[in-house]
């Protein structure tokens, strides 16, 4: 498969964030790439306050030939307001943890204003909750003749977000991507967007090291 069909992203850990051009460095040595189509920076940690110092980095960074885009992953409004005051460089993607039970409309929002990609990390809840068994997404799978998994994943790419699920098996990995031949009705839409429990599986990103 040729390297330009694959888009490759890797984060900047919250302990590197300090010297972001040594760490990329090194993520690119053990990827055995000459170039990312993506870095992140991980987590804003905003106790220990790095963030803008690690922004600067990346924006340096994307001016190699060896990074193709920049962004930041669990970054909350007030982390992303402070890269835009502090360097005025607009993430591309911002990848947070979004699925029906969390589905962060206020930042979706913000992101959206500023043309912010949204990814959608632990998009099926990672396993956490009931979702893939409720009797509604049940149903909608049984008139769609999918699964929950890929009604939930629908729903995601329907609002026009990056969606990432994860699945250590072939035949989910397969599943997960025959999403783009159905439609869910505004009416199902709206019953997911009801689903909403602002209920955040993950650790918080104002407080999280
Ligand atoms: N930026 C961040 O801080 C952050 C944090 C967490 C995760 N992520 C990223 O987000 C991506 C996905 O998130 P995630 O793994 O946490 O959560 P997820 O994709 O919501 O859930 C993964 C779980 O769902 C199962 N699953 C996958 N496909 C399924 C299907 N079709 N039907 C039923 N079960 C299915 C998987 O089991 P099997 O493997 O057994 O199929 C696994 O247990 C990962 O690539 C991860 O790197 C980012």
């Amino acid at each position: 498969m040729p390297r330009s069909e694959i888009f490759v992203t890797t984060k900047l850990r919250n302990s590197d964030q300090q010297d972001p051009h040594g760490a990329f460095d090194a993520s690119l040595e053990r990827l055995g790439l000459d170039y990312v189509d993506l870095y992140l920076i991980h987590w804003p940690v905003p106790t220990r306050g790095h963030a803008v110092t690690a922004w600067r980095g990346l924006i340096e960074i994307l001016g190699t030939p060896q990074c193709k885009s920049i962004g930041v992953s669990n970054f909350e409004i007030a982390h992303l307001n402070e890269l835009l005051r502090e360097t005025g460089v607009v993430p591309t993607v911002n990848q947070i943890e979004l699925h029906p039970v969390h589905q962060r409309r206020e930042l979706r929002e913000f992101c959206a204003q500023h043309d912010i990609v949204v990814e959608s990390w632990g998009p099926l809840s990672q396993g956490k909750t009931d979702l893939l068994e409720r009797p509604q997404l049940q149903a909608m799978a049984a008139e769609h003749g999918k699964s929950v998994a890929q009604i939930v994943l629908r729903w995601h790419v329907q609002h026009g977000l990056v969606v990432i699920p994860k699945s250590s098996r072939p035949a989910r990995l397969a599943e997960n991507l025959a999403v783009f031949d159905f439609e869910l009705s505004g009416e199902q839409m709206a019953e997911i967007d009801a689903m909403d429990e602002q209920r955040r599986l993950g650790l918080n990103p104002f407080t999280h090291e």
